[in-house]
This record gives C-alpha cells, sequence and structure tokens, in this order.
C-alpha cells in the first residue's frame, strides 16, 4: 500500500512518500481502508522528534483518519465489513500512525461514521473534536449560561470548541489573527469576536462578560497568565492543552483569591472508553451540523511532507496562512 511514513525523525523532508506493507488486522483490531486523514500539530512534533514516543520503524504518520472497514480481526465485534468508521489517537504511544491507504486499528479506538457525515469532516473533526470536548465539557464544566472565550477561536481545536459552547447555550467570546477570521468566529457560533493582536483585546472582554469569563480555554502556546486571570469570573477555570516548553510569569494572588482552577490535560492520556462517549456527541452533533468541520485546505496523501511543513509555519510560527484544517487524501 502507498502510505507517508518516516524512517527516522527530523525535518519534513523526512516524510517518504512509498509503498509499504499492508497491515493484517489481529485479534481485536479492524482493517480500515482509509478515505481520509486529517493533519495536527502533534503529528509534526512526532516527526521532528521534539515529543518523543517509541516510533516503530518505519513509522507511518498521523492520528485520525475516517474510511471503511475492509476486514475485522477474530476477536473484533464492534463493527462488520463495509462500515463507516472514523477514529483518532493512532500514531501515538508506539500505534502506527494513519497517513496510508490502510489502518489496522484496535476496534476500542474506532466509531460509526454517521451516514450524513463525509470522511473529509469525520477526519478533520477527529483529534481536535475530542480535545475540545474534553477541555469544553469534562474539564470547563461549561454548561448553560456560562461565558466560555476560546483564544484561537479558528484553529483546529478552537473552531470545535466555539461550536460545542455555542451548542449547549453558553455565551462565546473567541479571537482570532486576522479580520477575516474574526468574522469566521462569528460565523461558527461566538456571539462576540475580536483579534487577538489589537489594543481593544480587554476592553472588548470586558464588554462582553463584565462579570468576568467562567472558562477560557487557550490555545496558544505561550499563554499571557496576567492577562488571563485578569479576565476571569470568581470560581473561573483556566483550559490549557498547549505549549510544551512554556514557562510563563503566573500571577498567584489574583488566581487563589478568587477561587479560580486550572486544568491542563493531553487527550491521548484519556482512556478509549471515555473518548468514545466525547465521539458518541460528536457524532450527534456533526449529523445535526451542529459541529461542523474546519477545513482550510484537501490535498492528496503524497504532499504529506508539504502539508507538515505549512502546518508548522502556522502553529510554531504563526504565519498566520491556515484557518483550519488540512486533509490528506490517499
Ligand atoms: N493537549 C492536547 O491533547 C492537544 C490536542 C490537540 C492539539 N493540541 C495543541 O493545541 C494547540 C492548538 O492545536 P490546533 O490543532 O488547534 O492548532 P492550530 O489549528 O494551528 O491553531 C492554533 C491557534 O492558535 C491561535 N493563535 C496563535 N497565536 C495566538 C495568540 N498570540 N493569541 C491567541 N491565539 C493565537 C491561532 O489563531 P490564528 O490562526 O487566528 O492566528 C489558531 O487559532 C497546538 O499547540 C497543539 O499541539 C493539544
Amino acid at each position: 500500500m502507498k502510505a507517508a511514513y518516516i524512517e527516522k525523525v527530523g525535518p519534513s523532508k523526512n516524510i517518504i512518500f512509498g509503498d509499504l506493507p499492508k497491515p493484517k488486522p489481529n485479534d481485536s483490531q479492524v482493517l480500515v481502508k482509509v478515505a481520509a486523514v486529517a493533519v495536527n500539530p502533534v503529528d509534526t512534533y512526532i516527526r521532528a522528534g521534539t515529543v518523543e514516543m517509541d516510533l516503530p520503524m518505519p513509522f507511518i504518520l498521523g492520528c485520525d483518519l475516517a474510511g471503511v472497514v475492509e476486514e475485522v480481526g477474530e476477536k473484533a465485534k464492534r463493527f462488520k465489513v463495509g462500515d463507516r468508521v472514523w477514529c483518532s489517537n493512532q500514531g501515538l504511544l508506539g500505534r502506527q500512525g494513519t497517513y496510508a491507504e490502510y489502518a489496522a486499528v484496535e476496534e476500542c479506538w474506532l466509531y460509526p461514521t454517521p451516514e450524513e457525515v463525509s470522511d473529509n469532516d469525520a477526519a478533520a473533526l477527529a483529534m481536535v473534536g475530542i480535545t475540545a470536548h474534553l477541555g469544553v465539557f469534562r474539564n470547563g464544566g461549561v454548561k448553560m449560561g456560562d461565558t466560555l472565550l476560546v483564544n484561537g477561536g479558528t484553529g483546529g481545536v478552537g473552531a470545535c470548541a466555539v461550536q460545542m459552547g455555542r451548542t449547549i447555550g453558553a455565551r462565546v467570546f473567541a479571537t482570532a489573527g486576522t479580520s477575516e477570521k474574526v468574522k469566521r468566529c462569528r460565523k461558527l457560533g461566538a456571539a462576540a469576536s475580536v483579534s487577538y493582536k489589537g489594543s481593544g483585546f480587554d476592553g472588548a472582554i470586558r464588554k462582553f462578560a463584565p462579570e468576568g469569563i467562567d472558562v477560557w480555554f487557550e490555545t496558544r502556546r505561550d499563554p499571557d497568565f496576567k492577562q488571563i486571570v485578569e479576565h476571569l469570573a470568581p470560581g473561573g477555570r483556566i483550559i490549557l492543552m498547549a505549549g510544551r516548553e512554556a514557562t510563563p510569569e503566573f500571577p498567584v494572588g489574583p488566581f487563589y483569591t478568587k477561587d479560580c482552577r486550572m486544568f491542563g490535560f493531553a487527550m491521548f492520556n484519556t482512556p478509549a472508553q471515555e473518548q468514545r462517549k466525547c465521539a458518541a456527541e460528536i457524532n450527534r452533533w456533526m449529523a445535526r451540523e451542529r459541529l461542523k468541520a474546519n477545513i482550510d485546505r484537501v490535498m492528496p496523501l503524497e504532499k504529506a511532507a508539504a502539508a507538515h511543513k505549512l502546518q508548522e509555519q502556522n502553529t510554531l510560527r504563526g504565519a498566520g496562512t491556515l484557518a483550519g484544517k488540512i486533509v490528506l487524501t490517499p
């Protein structure tokens, strides 16, 4: 089969597009004929070696996929040949990835794709959807009427967090780096949005939430805690899920005297059973178009190296040339 893989970690030019043996599903695995995969920032960190993981070499990149069940292992019970499925969490913790024509996936990580949802959309919403769901609901405890601020409202995770907040009736405030993306935040469901670059940022938040922000979902890699804590309501929560190397200053006094809390998490630590509950809700929302994929572009899998370069320029260097997910199709 064709696959995009590496033989050693390093720059995006290390990605080889070539032939590897088609995997055989064993026991509780399911063989999926891949129709679409999403590019996530973590794919680039793993490829670069900046996030160290056990990598079975040659290592196929990628965490997310959507496709059709082609074969099931002897002990796999949840799916049958022909079912449409999606998943995340591959290419992590020693598992092979998804950037290939076929992937053998433990059935516990697979979810049915709703009839109404395309493979591109299901793949594009996989990791970012589960991450946003865990952050907004498990950690943030966001409920109807709460104020939710999403810093980076058109990014992969941010666009999902905005839509999820809107769907359950929270008041969402979102930020973005260009006026076009600021408008896009509103289309995604933010009640108000503003540029994170302008001087109007702080004033706009105060106007939106005079009592403060209940949950601040931070997607940037270098959080400004002075700003965040200043805007939190009493009992407010900060969701942190990016910036491994960041060591920002932290305003201790204003944080604890307002009874605030902060939750950090990496979605891949979450057990499959818990992720499945997120996936079930994501499926319901995708089917009813309450949660729409935010795809910037679709590229052929053979362009995986170019896709990684583009993702890195944006996530790591703030190029601002992407407004959503890159989807690759084998
Ligand atoms: N912990 C986990 O489980 C987990 C899971 C998924 C992702 N992540 C991490 O979370 C981060 C976001 O992931 P993603 O897939 O959403 O990445 P992404 O699509 O590249 O989005 C990055 C977002 O950050 C925004 N941003 C950049 N500079 C900013 C600033 N100064 N202030 C406010 N926002 C700023 C961007 O806004 P503009 O485009 O408008 O500039 C964009 O919305 C990445 O670092 C990723 O590695 C963690």
